[in-house]
């Protein structure tokens, strides 16, 4: 299996843990690249499920390496309870290497990320509150601590009280709120270094040895396209590089060093926070796609907005990640309605837009309507229980054959159900 990067090709949560965890097993090596525990990744295999956050979905095969890059920000105290999480559950975390230049998430970054959104008010982004903005604020001007720091208390001392004398200012002064002791952070900190310690690595010098030995890497995106720093629906987006582009710079391989890369669509589409969402169902479709499709927040357990599936998107996400595959997931959730709509275009204005629009006031609910295409839906058919294509209802096939001709990419993939075996391969 060639080195193949996976990322969410619409607002994160499209599946992704499930189909790392799928296709993990011709893999060598599995790398989370950009991101942190604002990533809520569930795998689901038999009577094991699993809420990842940090640690990527590849974890459970015994053969992988797992991968935290150095694209990525880390909370040491998720990131201990994670490894305890998964060590209970029999799962061993022997073979998780993390980068030493990954950037860690402090508490004030916390702290500042709840006083940001409380500010905005109802302008708020609606983040996860894990501290992800304030991290990569800090790692883009340059006063971040990064996980090497950790091991050196006299390195970690100099940078904490550096970056606490201008952090306490902002929070007592600007927010007034209760600052932070050098001292408490060091007490709190430094023992997550045995952790640490036995773990780091020069993590993009042995995925280019890995490389080099002809072995296989699979890049585990986190969020989603439209949560990308640049191709998302700024500002409501995440910090960090969320698209294909970003496995590279995430984690040290070069580009051509990646032959495949699979988008995670669902088949229709969630949101969580704030922001534009042109296909948003507001009515009892939309609470029907949430309840049967179980769309809660892994992380925050917040309600997901739903809506129809939006080709727009799915086109765009497809040239800003050079799709070369899709997995199309969550099919069976669509069992419950008697038509199923597909958002082809955007109007606005007297303008109609097939392709994204390049400014995004464009997609604001008061601007936008959405044209939608309507298709048969295969109501009452249980197709969780198929394991090819053709054993899928006539109208569920005409249905992926349908996104498929609209996005231009192949589905390889499709998931009929949370359960790993619970999948359809089709060329993959
Ligand atoms: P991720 O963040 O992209 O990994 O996605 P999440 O884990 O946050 O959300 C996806 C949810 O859908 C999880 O609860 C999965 O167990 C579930 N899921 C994944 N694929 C399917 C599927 O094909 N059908 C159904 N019914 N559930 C699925
Ligand atoms: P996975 O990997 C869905 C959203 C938040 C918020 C915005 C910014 O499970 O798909 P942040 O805390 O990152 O600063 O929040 O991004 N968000 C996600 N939405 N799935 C995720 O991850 C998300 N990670 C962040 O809800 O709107
Ligand atoms: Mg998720």
């Amino acid at each position: 299996m060639p080195s193949t990067v996976l990322v969410g090709a619409q607002w994160g949560d499209e599946g992704k843990g499930k189909i790392t965890d799928l296709i993990s097993a011709d893999f060598d090596y599995v790398v989370r690249f950009q991101g942190g525990n604002n990533a809520g990744h569930t795998v689901i295999h038999g009577d094991t499920k699993l809420a990842l956050r940090l640690i990527p979905s590849g974890v459970m095969y015994e053969h992988i390496t797992p991968v935290i890059g150095n694209g990525v920000v880390v909370d040491p105290r998720v990131l201990s309870s994670e490894v305890a999480m998964l060590e209970e559950g029999g799962i061993s975390c022997d073979k998780l290497i993390i980068s030493c230049d990954a950037h860690l998430i402090m508490p004030y970054h916390i702290a500042l990320d709840g006083a940001a959104e409380t500010r905005l008010g109802r302008h708020e982004i609606g983040t996860t509150k894990n501290g992800i903005g304030p991290a990569y604020q800090d790692k883009a001007g340059r006063t971040g601590i990064r996980i090497q720091d950790l091991l050196d208390e006299r390195i970690f001392r100099e940078k904490l009280e550096t970056a606490l004398d201008y952090k306490n200012q902002v929070l007592d002064k600007i927010y007034g709120l209760p600052t932070f002791t050098v001292d408490q952070i060091m007490e709190e900190y430094l023992p997550f270094a045995e952790i640490i310690r036995p773990r780091m690595a020069e993590t993009a010098q042995v995925l280019n040895a890995a490389l080099r030995d002809g072995k296989n890497i699979l890049f585990e995106g986190a969020q989603g396209t439209l949560l990308d720093i640049d191709h998302g629906t700024y500002p409501f987006v995440t910090s960090s590089s969320c698209c294909a582009g970003g496995a590279p710079t995430g984690s040290g391989v070069g580009p051509k060093a990646i032959d495949r890369v699979l988008g995670i669509v669902k088949a229709y589409i969630t949101r969580v926070g704030s922001g534009p969402f042109p296909t948003e169902l507001k009515d009892e479709t939309g609470e029907l796609l949430g309840k049967v499709g179980g769309e809660f927040g892994v992380v925050t357990g917040r309600k997901r907005r739903c809506g129809w599936f939006d080709a727009v998107i799915a086109r765009y996400a497809a040239d800003v990640n050079s799709l070369t595959d899709i997995a199309l997931t969550k099919l069976d959730v669509l069992s419950s309605l008697d038509t199923i709509k597909v958002c082809v275009a955007y109007e606005a204005d007297g303008t109609t837009y097939d392709y994204f629009p390049m400014q995004h006031s464009v997609i604001y609910p008061k601007n936008v309507t959405p044209i939608y295409e309507e298709l048969p839906g295969w109501k009452g058919c249980d197709i969780t229980g198929c394991r090819t294509f053709e054993e899928l209802p006539e109208n569920a096939q005409r249905y992926v054959e349908y996104l498929e001709e609209k996005i231009g990419v192949r589905v390889s993939i499709i998931a009929v159900g949370p359960d790993r075996n619970q999948t359809i391969f089709r060329g993959w």
